[in-house]
């Protein structure tokens, strides 16, 4: 296995990442350099991997917090293993799970109401009656995960009517307090 630590120029030029984007991921604690004896950066070849991880997850729409926390779940004083990326694959597949869904949503309901509040489609008269989908939060409701179904829990009760007093009769005086 290659294990030679490689300079950040080597790097950036292999993973595709500008040297200022790596020194940024460095600040961010997304990864680690060592420092040669003449104070230059020096990466193990195994952040290739790592940045590789970054960039995906990125692609993907995930937060810069929530890369660094699966990260942390890697040992940060040897090579990764592949026991190591099983582990964080498992911790991150709920998270991922919901972003195939979202995109999946994305990519099938986009010609269709989205529950986002436009009224501007003939569907949303029978998917967002007048912005209902409004009552079940703010955004598109039916790419975040509701469904139209979920309106008909939440059909609002009609407003009361304000009870009036009653008339008392000509003759009749109020009862003494
Ligand atoms: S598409 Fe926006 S409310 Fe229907």
């Amino acid at each position: 296995m290659e294990s030679a630590s490689i300079p950040i120029g080597e790097v950036a030029s292999r993973a595709g990442i500008p040297a200022s984007a790596l020194r940024f991921y460095e600040a961010e604690g997304l990864i680690h350099s060592e420092r040669s004896s003449g104070g230059q950066r020096r990466f193990h070849r195994e952040i290739l991997r790592r940045l590789a991880f970054i960039r995906i997850a990125q692609r993907v729409g995930l937060t810069l917090p929530e890369i660094r926390d699966a990260l942390a779940k890697l040992p940060a004083s040897r090579t990764p293993t592949k026991a190591d990326w099983a582990q964080l694959s498992r911790s991150w597949r709920p998270r991922l799970d919901a972003q195939i869904a979202t995109l999946e949503r994305l990519r099938d309901r986009l010609t269709s109401c989205i529950g986002c509040g436009c009224l501007s489609l003939q569907a949303c008269a029978l998917y967002n009656p007048s912005d209902a989908a409004a009552t079940l939060g703010t955004g598109p409701r039916y790419l975040l995960g509701n469904d139209p179904g979920d309106l008909a829990e939440r059909v609002p009760e009609p407003p009361r009517r304000p009870r009036r007093p009653r008339r008392r009769g000509p003759g009749r005086r109020a009862p003494p307090r």
